[in-house]
């Protein structure tokens, strides 16, 4: 089969960090190739001093950073963020290593993809490796999903799988998940930008 006809405009990726930004370095990497249906417009991290953001500034890419500590109350943060994401007239938000639960105001007015490090709708949450390899699984892996409120609930869009190997540990099997998911996050974004019958 034929791919789809390239789309005449590239879909426009805002991208959410909290950490080192890898799977944020694989989304940048493939939007400066020729022909990739997408580009970063933005990149927004809840903290400062992520490696995300340095990586997007490396690259070029407007930056933001919404925090927490500079409001009074979750709502507030989670209106700040949409308003802040809807300037930047994005057409879909990534969150890549964001390690914050969007709240009701950005869901409302954005689509929002979830990269995480296990097999949903096993392990969701914060510690989604630690959990996989704790319970003593032999396949883990990695999962991208459209968010919804609940916390890695959402339809699931694509999983790549990782055996778990004797001996690993949280960081090593982390690791070989996150070289599977920086190739599935890229897949899954280049479909989305090709097929926006999702929108
Ligand atoms: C990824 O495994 C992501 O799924 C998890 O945290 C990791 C972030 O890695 N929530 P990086 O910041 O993209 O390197």
């Amino acid at each position: 089969m034929n791919p789809s006809p390239l789309p005449a405009q590239p879909l426009r990726l805002v991208v959410l960090v909290s950490g080192s930004g890898t799977n944020l370095q694989a989304i940048l990497d493939a939007a400066a190739a020729p022909q990739t249906p997408f580009t970063v417009v933005a990149v927004g991290a809840d903290r400062d001093g992520t490696g995300g953001v340095e990586r997007a500034e490396a690259a070029g890419v407007a930056t933001f950073v919404c925090r927490l500590s500079d409001v009074d109350t979750r709502a507030d943060w989670d209106r700040a963020l949409a308003r802040t994401i809807s300037g930047q007239d994005a057409d879909l938000v990534v969150s890549a290593g964001f390690m914050r639960v969007l709240g009701p105001a950005v869901l409302a007015a954005h689509r929002v993809v979830n990269t995480h490090p296990a097999l949903l709708p096993s392990f969701p949450g914060a510690h989604g490796v630690r959990d996989a390899l704790a319970h003593g699984v032999r396949v883990t892996g990695c999962t991208c999903h459209w968010v919804d409120a609940g916390v890695d609930t959402g339809p699931i869009i694509d999983q790549r799988a990782v055996r778990v190997e004797p001996g690993d540990t949280v960081e090593s099997l982390h690791e070989r998940i996150k070289v599977a998911e920086r190739a599935m996050v890229v897949d899954v974004l280049t479909e989305l930008a090709r097929d926006r019958s999702w929108r």
